[in-house]
């Protein structure tokens, strides 16, 4: 989608009337190019109250004598705030079957900037649909190729909304990116494609490496997490590592992301209903990949690390068994009591990986690792744990702003004990019963968490479990369906502060 903010008269294409609620007889302006009987038509309907104009509403007019128009209700002006004005602007690129045409107009009158640039926003994050092995249908191409919108606000305003629109554009490749990514069928995006295509983005860009350590690699290494959970697959393992604009040295960001392109369960093997939906447990990694595209589309100038541990969990003759003692890259070992708790294995060695090797000033991973943080928050919010309370406040901070919710939950000491109760090994990857199954699995990553060197002080971290946020558009507007990209914007706004 093409965005280009100006305070031209002339309307392109269809006409889109954002419009307060109770805001009675919204004029449409002296503007050219929208016929008389369709400007009279709208203004019929105002007057009468025939669109209320309600939050989530819309109307689609055609002009007797031809031209098009869209009434997206914005709801009370009282009651608005970003996300509704980002679902506002969703529900324009959503009404496009029943616009077709590639251009149009959306004219804005009495709306503050923030507003405006969310409705935008909307707009830009709702026009993504995953059709990459939709053959192509020849004689309906309605809905192919770019949007372009022209927006039209008061004079005074346009500078900054055509900024405000460009940064959404360029995170937004980030956000698609990760859908991208999240979508992708497993037989297609295993752990060394991953690699192959985060090489190659590092080559595309002089400020970004890329380091992929293979499976030979990591064997040596002694990463037992992720060489346990990968091992069963024909397609190996790997970890990932992307640094931008590593010619600035000091502390820095670290986003880890836990990348499972398949999970079956491994010997502990799923139930086959809806077992296809565990493609999307590599979202965590794509979310990272997603980030470190989205910093560089924006011009990020400082350095930010991002690691993903890949590996595909399946049963075969080579797969760990529930029983298997591991070592993980931390010299800890680990009873694996289920094989289908496999995430918390492969993050263990990315998390002592990053920490021990990579500078960061503070670590936050992403992991689609329970169903339990999914009967905790449903689909509204992703589990925020931390070990330190400015981060995790720094970052539920930052969900709120971007409209992707993560929720506070707790890293008891009693979670902890919990899971290095093991009989014959340090740490084990279940919890002892079934309750707090998302705060068990937390309290397990935090064993993985090095101090800082020569302190006893953990490095501050943070864990975001997205399992219920990742996929789907039960709750999440700015989506048709599918991967969601969940939490490119909340870091890269944590990260750049734009
Ligand atoms: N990938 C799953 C978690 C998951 C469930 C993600 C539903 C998305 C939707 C994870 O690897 C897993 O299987 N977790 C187990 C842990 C259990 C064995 C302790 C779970 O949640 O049941
Ligand atoms: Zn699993
Ligand atoms: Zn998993």
């Amino acid at each position: 989608m093409k965005v280009i903010v100006n305070t031209n008269e002339n309307i392109n294409g269809t006409l889109v009337l954002p419009l307060w609620q109770d805001s009675k007889n919204m004029a449409t302006g002296s503007e050219s190019g929208v016929h008389r009987s369709l400007k009279n038509q709208i203004e019929n309907i105002l007057s009468e109250g025939d669109f209320k104009a309600k939050a989530g509403t819309s109307m689609t007019l055609a002009g007797t004598e031809g031209g098009k128009a869209l009434l997206i209700g914005l709801g009370k002006e009282d009651d608005v705030n970003m996300q509704t004005m980002r679902e506002s602007g969703a529900k324009v690129t959503s009404s496009r079957g029943k616009i077709h045409g590639k251009t149009l107009t959306v004219k804005f009158h009495g709306v503050e900037h923030e507003h405006m640039a969310a409705f935008v926003e909307g707009m830009i994050l709702r026009d993504y649909s995953y059709d990459h092995y939709k053959s192509k249908d020849e004689d309906n191409d309605s809905d192919d190729g770019e949007i372009t919108v022209n927006v039209t606000c008061e004079e005074g305003k346009t500078v900054e909304l055509q900024k405000s629109a460009d940064l959404s554009s360029a995170v937004a490749t980030g956000v698609y990116l990760a859908r991208d990514l999240g979508n992708a069928p497993p037989n297609d995006l295993y752990p060394m494609e991953f690699a192959r295509q985060a090489v190659e983005f590092g080559s595309d860009h002089d400020n970004v490496e890329v380091k992929v350590i293979n499976y030979d690699e990591a064997r040596t290494m002694g990463m037992g997490g992720l060489v346990g959970v990968g091992m069963g697959s024909y397609r190996k393992p790997c970890m990932v590592i992307f640094e931008i604009n590593g010619d600035k040295p000091g502390p820095s960001p670290c986003i880890v992301g836990k990348g499972i392109t398949f999970d079956t369960g491994g010997i502990s093997i799923k139930p086959s209903p809806s077992m296809d939906e565990m493609k999307y447990d590599m979202h965590g990694s794509a979310t990272t990949f997603g980030v470190m595209k989205a910093l560089v589309a924006s011009g990020h100038k400082d350095r930010v690390i991002g690691l993903t541990c890949m590996a595909e969990n399946m049963p075969s003759s080579n797969a760990q068994r529930p029983g298997d003692v591991i070592t993980t890259y931390s010299g800890k070992t680990v009873e694996v009591l289920n094989t289908d708790a496999e995430g918390r294995l492969v993050l263990s060695d990315g998390l002592w990986y990053a920490g021990t090797h990579l500078n960061p000033s503070y670590m936050i991973d992403l992991a689609t690792l329970t169903g339990a943080v999914v009967v905790a928050l449903g689909h509204e919010a992703s589990g925020l744990w931390s070990n330190n309370d400015e981060l995790l406040n720094n970052i539920k901070a930052a969900g709120d702003h971007c409209g992707e919710i993560a929720w506070p939950m707790p890293l008891f000491k009693a979670f902890e004990k919990e899971m290095t109760d093991s009989k014959i090994a340090d740490v084990r990857n279940l919890g002892a019963g079934r309750w707090g199954g998302s705060n068990t699995a937390a309290a397990f990553l935090k064993q993985f968490v090095p101090n800082r060197d020569g302190t006893e002080d953990q490095i501050p971290w943070a864990h975001l479990d997205i399992a219920g946020t990742a996929w789907g558009a039960k709750t999440n507007k700015l989506v048709k369906n599918g991967a969601t990209g969940i939490h490119v914007r909340t870091l890269h706004h944590l990260i750049t502060g734009l």
